[in-house]
């Protein structure tokens, strides 16, 4: 019997090597009750094969509602797809699109949610606007300026990250909404780097689809993410990437034939229409046992949790000479601090904080720090100011 979850305690991670893993916003390490949970899926196929099938089947059902339930949507909105680039790609390629008509991206963002709608615009002649996205950090009020200058021209869709991935900084999601909605567009989030460490709530933010892979914060593995569709907008999808498993009664035919093999039947009109072949049931084995994690956590105590350890964190790395990029008030925040270090290039200083015991991660020139619900300020922070200020005293100037 597994110990149950809690705060800042990694007795369920018996096997991370790390003094501070602070890379979730990179990979998650997984859970004893992931493996687990995939061990057991493992041994019901080993043991029935086939006959393990309705088991997986269900528990995806499961996972869906989880998912619905984490950002509330209803369970018929939630698709099971590999990661974030093909959530996202669903929808851009199936969007009801009109040559001519505009999307609005967000220069500086990650690219899962920009190349579908790049490739989106070059298919179906689309335009382009884009707006910087870093502003909404330094900016707030110009950035939706310039965001109103763009929708005020006409837009169908508007796509943009929950949370950017080097600053840590997160949208303001209701705001475009708004803006998106007044003129008939789509809010499309690629929300990787929040979903399961930051709360989400759609309805709330007006959000229209939301993609998220299962490997950073929601503590899953690769290859098993979700998509959420708002149901209104599933409807007016077109199948152009389209499968065995988008249409209606998809297994009719395998498991209550015959008779029921049929080449030409309709497609499904809400978000399981992206999932057209079989799934990953060991990821999804995976991603259920961190959901249960996570919900029974509660997301909004694991993001208190978290950003009560970013404010100490923040403070010892400022002190030392480190540039915050944490956005100024608490509903810019996420789980992510990124900084800009005083020496060195952030590369160099994520390999000699690894080689010390500390696990960060770097993108875009930025040295990204990123716990969750298992790291401990307290037990962790000596560890990391004795790793900077160790490798700053090996090396002082570049
Ligand atoms: C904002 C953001 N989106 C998407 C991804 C990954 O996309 P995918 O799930 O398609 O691999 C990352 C990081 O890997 C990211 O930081």
């Amino acid at each position: 019997m597994l110990p149950a979850p809690r705060l800042g305690d990694r007795t369920l991670f018996p096997a991370l090597a790390a003094r501070a893993y602070l890379a979730h916003a990179a990979l998650s390490p997984p859970s004893a009750p992931l493996r687990a949970s995939v061990d057991a899926h493992l041994d019901a196929l080993a043991t029935h094969g086939a006959g393990a099938f309705g088991g997986a089947v269900a528990q995806r059902e499961r996972v869906r509602t989880k998912l619905a339930s984490m950002i509330n949507a209803s369970v018929r909105e939630i698709a099971l797809v590999p990661n974030t680039s093909l959530g996202v790609t669903h929808v851009a390629m199936a969007f009801p699109w009109k040559p001519g008509d505009r999307v609005l991206l967000f220069k500086g963002e990650f690219p899962a949610n920009v190349t579908p709608w790049q490739r989106a615009a070059a298919l179906f002649g689309l335009d382009i606007a884009w707006v910087d996205a870093d502003l909404a950090r330094t900016d707030p009020e110009r950035f939706l300026a310039a965001v109103d200058a763009v929708c005020a021209g006409g837009v169908r869709v508007v796509a943009v990250s929950a949370v950017q991935f080097q600053t840590g900084l997160r949208m303001p999601l209701r705001e475009l909404s708004e803006r998106a909605h007044r003129v008939g567009a789509a809010l499309c989030v690629d929300g990787i780097q929040g979903l399961g460490a930051v709360p989400v709530d759609v309805e709330r933010d007006g959000v229209d689809a939301y993609a998220a892979g299962g490997h950073k914060w929601l503590m899953g593995v690769e290859g098993a993410g979700m998509l959420y569709l708002r149901a209104d907008l599933a409807r007016t999808l077109r199948p152009h990437l389209a499968g065995w498993l988008s249409h209606d009664d998809a297994f009719g035919f395998l498991l209550r034939g015959p008779g029921l093999l049929s080449h030409d039947k309709g497609f499904r009109d809400d978000a399981g229409l992206v999932e057209g072949g079989t799934p990953s049931a060991a990821g999804y084995a995976a991603l259920e046992a961190s959901l249960d994690v996570l919900l029974g956590l509660g997301v909004a105590n694991v993001y208190a949790h978290v950003n009560a350890y970013l404010d100490g964190l923040e403070a010892a790395l400022v002190e030392r000479g480190f540039r915050s990029l944490r956005g100024a008030n608490a509903g810019q925040r996420s789980c992510i601090l990124g900084t800009i270090p005083p020496t060195h290039d952030a590369p160099w200083w994520s390999k000699e904080l690894a080689d010390r015991g500390v696990m960060t991660s770097c993108p875009d020139g930025v040295l990204r720090f990123a716990p969750h619900w298992p790291n401990d300020l307290a037990r962790e922070l000596p560890a990391v100011c004795d790793a900077v200020d160790s490798a700053r005293e090996e090396s002082p100037s570049p």
